[in-house]
């Protein structure tokens, strides 16, 4: 749609003679018929069978869902998995230690004895996907009131999944395209084995950190490598030092040809989140409300973070990963505004919703059918603009101090608790809350350091009770901070830091032993969270879940009219974490006035932004060794330079992270890592000039598994071809 909206705008008409749409798309494999002969045209030498095929080995059985987050591939028939350095972030940063530190130092497995097993980390393999549109079309009235026809689609799709998964160690799911215009069942397979094999250090794994991150030119060595390991029946199991490495239906070879502009490439993975159909209205809230407070209490968080673990090591590591996190989409949000003011996209999509609404009302069939959707969706976020700041401040305040969110975990073992005592205790089923809870206490206690979360929690709770109405917040705020701490968020901070049990693992391990409602209704952070999340479900949540009735409700008739209004065009779903293929080409840009990128970067490159005063650019002593002395091996190019990164323009987003980069001949050349600047409005907006998809050059891959960290039995597994 927005490729339709550009080109209305800006006469942005592809130059090529080619029909149908640029490469914008992210589309489902399943029907990747429809655009096969466009990518012929374009170099694909595969059928779309050998892309996608329910019944024999095709591309996406090498193809894994990667901890439900990011995206991997299958790069040997002994189950090596391919995927990105910040993929693997968490599970390295849980494997390191101060002695032990992989984060800086890299881990390379020297044999499979070695292979450092993840827990809580899985990947899914799809089995196969179906269009069960008919189902809902025929068995729901598209009249139905909109509440009575989300439980009736839930129940439809539990019917669908529970036939689709009888007698077989699979989950399904079915996923709604278009607002529930359509919908699909995904059935996986799901292996719970997984084990990490090599990381690079961050020094080259995530090379350029924050300054770098969402920009090109870059130059990261974005990957880390895991192996999914099976029972020895070949079916999923749970870690058992007896597991086997898996055999994967189909490997991807990698091929070391190299890249030039224009070549062919495909990028199949799973995208989270788009939402390329919204309307103008939606936009500019985000622009001028949510997106701006999103920053500003992320900005907080980070600040406050930073400090403590620049003054430390051990909280360094411990909140290495969370960090991260927290930081990529800061800066994400940082980067969308400014490009949603550049590229106009406001006024973009006025100008679309104005030539539709004038289609609409040409016809007075489709007056009545569409004439007021756009109307519609306008007035549904009116409604919910007063309550949108405190929606963002919910996650990113209220409950972005850790004390809260871990308080809050202990949910399931406190109802186990009789409020009464003289209510008989079911010590069993005490026991066994007690257990499953202990796992949320271990992992939170090896990555908490509650002197840091004791300043968050006093500064951004302070922002909350600043920012957001008054008569929006949960009366605590009031009851408690106010009455009893004269406002004085620091005092509340002091005293909850000091009695909580959430804060001190002895007192959390002294209350395990016998645990008692008392101990959590005295709680200050368990009593506080538990106010928050009561005046959350019941005052907070309302709104917003009616806005995204509405915004459901007229998206599906808004979606449909668009395609009505454009048949010609081919349209593709919004990206809902479901498999998805995107096809384009090597291709530079041009970022600005007077400024041209090119495609590819180099080591040279890494060597010109070394800078050994600033951790983000510290240089392995290593790397430069090789680099002076041009030992690349068979990795370098016919220039003799060794690639790092090269961009093209396929249409991804967040959960693409790790996705291939694959050749016409199906064959692997990069490792999709992130998006571009310029075109930060890209989950929102495609602009086909400036958006760009940042990958790793899998020569870059290869000479840092071989010949930097000499872990040459890993190449060895690999099909690698080309040179
Ligand atoms: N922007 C990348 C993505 O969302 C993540 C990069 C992680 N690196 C970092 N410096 N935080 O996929």
């Amino acid at each position: 749609m927005l490729a339709l909206a550009l080109t209305t705008l800006h006469a942005r008409e592809p130059k090529s003679p080619l029909p149908g749409p640029p490469d914008e798309g992210m589309w489902l494999p399943l029907l990747i018929g429809q655009n096969h002969e466009e990518m012929k045209r374009m170099g694909l030498e595969l059928t779309p069978e050998m892309i996608y095929s329910a019944n024999q080995s095709s591309l996406k059985d090498a193809i894994v869902w990667f901890g439900g987050f990011c995206t991997g591939e299958i790069i040997s028939s002994e189950g090596l998995i391919l995927t990105n350095h910040h993929c693997g972030y968490d599970a390295i940063q849980s494997h390191s230690t101060v002695q032990n530190d992989y984060l800086t130092n890299g881990f390379w497995a020297a044999n499979k004895e070695a292979e450092l097993p993840c827990e809580g980390l899985s990947v899914s393999f799809l089995v196969r996907m179906e269009d069960v549109t008919a189902r809902f079309k025929n068995e729901i009235p598209a009249d139905l009131p909109e509440d009575q026809r989300s439980s009736k689609v839930q129940q439809l799709s539990a019917e669908i999944v529970k036939n689709a998964t009888a007698g077989t160690h699979y989950r399904a799911m079915v996923k709604d395209m278009f607002y529930g215009n359509e919908y699909y069942l995904f059935v996986y397979e799901d292996f719970t084995d997984v084990r990490l094999v090599g990381t690079p250090p961050e020094a080259v794994g995530k090379f350029g950190g924050d300054t770098d991150n969402w920009m090109w030119p870059r130059h990261t060595g974005d990957f880390s490598l895991f192996r999914v390991y099976a029972g020895k029946d070949g079916k999923p199991a749970a870690y058992s030092k007896d597991n086997v490495p898996h055999k994967p239906k189909h490997v991807l070879s990698v091929s070391i040809e190299g890249v030039k502009p224009n070549d062919f490439a495909m990028v199949f993975g799973f995208p989270g989140r788009t939402t390329r159909y919204l309307v103008s209205e939606s936009i500019k809230m985000a622009q001028e409300l949510t997106n701006p407070a999103r920053i500003r209490l992320r900005d907080t968080r980070l600040k406050i973070w930073k400090e403590d673990m620049d003054a430390n090591p051990a909280v360094r590591i411990q909140y290495a990963s969370k960090y991260a996190r927290i930081a990529n989409y800061w800066k994400y949000f940082i980067g969308q505004n400014k490009g949603l003011k550049r590229l106009r996209t406001v006024e973009q999509k006025q100008k679309l919703e104005k030539e539709f609404n004038a289609w609409a009302a040409a016809n007075p069939e489709r007056q009545a059918k569409y004439g007021s959707v756009v109307d519609n969706l306008k007035k549904a976020v009116e409604n919910f603009r007063p309550y949108a700041l405190n929606f963002v401040y919910i996650n990113e305040a209220l409950f972005a101090p850790e004390i809260l969110s871990f308080a809050l975990q202990s949910q399931a073992l406190s109802q186990t608790l009789p409020q009464d005592k003289k209510i008989a205790r079911n010590e069993e089923a005490i026991a066994k809350a007690v257990a499953e809870f202990r796992k949320a206490v271990d992992e939170h206690f090896k990555d908490y350091y509650p002197p840091t979360d004791k300043k968050v929690f006093a500064k951004i709770l302070k922002m909350y009770y600043d920012d957001i109405p008054k008569d929006q917040q949960p009366a605590v705020f009031n009851d408690v901070v106010v009455k009893q701490y004269k406002g004085d968020f620091n005092k509340f901070a002091d005293a909850v830091f000091a009695k909580s049990i959430f804060a001190d693992k002895a007192k959390m391990e002294a209350f395990l032993k016998k645990p008692e409602y008392s101990v959590l209704a005295k709680d200050p952070a368990w009593s506080f969270a538990n106010a928050c999340l009561q005046h959350v479900t019941t005052k907070v949540r309302p709104p917003y879940l009616a806005y995204e009735m509405e915004v459901t409700k007229w998206g599906r008739v808004y979606t449909a009219g668009l395609r009505e209004w454009q048949p010609n065009k081919k349209f593709y779903p919004d990206a809902n974490s479901t498999i998805r293929l995107t096809y384009g080409k090597v291709k530079d840009y041009k970022p600005m006035d007077a400024v041209q990128y090119d495609y590819i970067t180099y080591l040279d490159g890494v060597m010109e932004k070394e800078d050994p005063s600033n951790p983000e650019f510290v240089v392995p002593q290593r790397l430069g060794e090789l680099y002076a002395k041009k030992d690349y091996g068979r990795y370098a190019d016919q220039t003799g330079r060794l690639p790092v990164c090269f961009i093209t323009d396929n249409d991804i987003t967040g959960g693409n992270s790790g996705s291939p980069v694959i050749d016409g001949k199906g064959r692997l050349i990069g490792l999709a890592f992130d998006g571009n600047w310029e075109a930060m409005t890209g989950d929102l907006v495609f602009d086909p000039e400036l958006k760009r998809t940042i990958n790793v050059d899998i020569r870059y891959v290869l000479f840092i598994i071989d010949k930097y960290a000499g872990a040459t039995h890993l190449i060895k597994e690999m099909n690698v071809v080309g040179r």
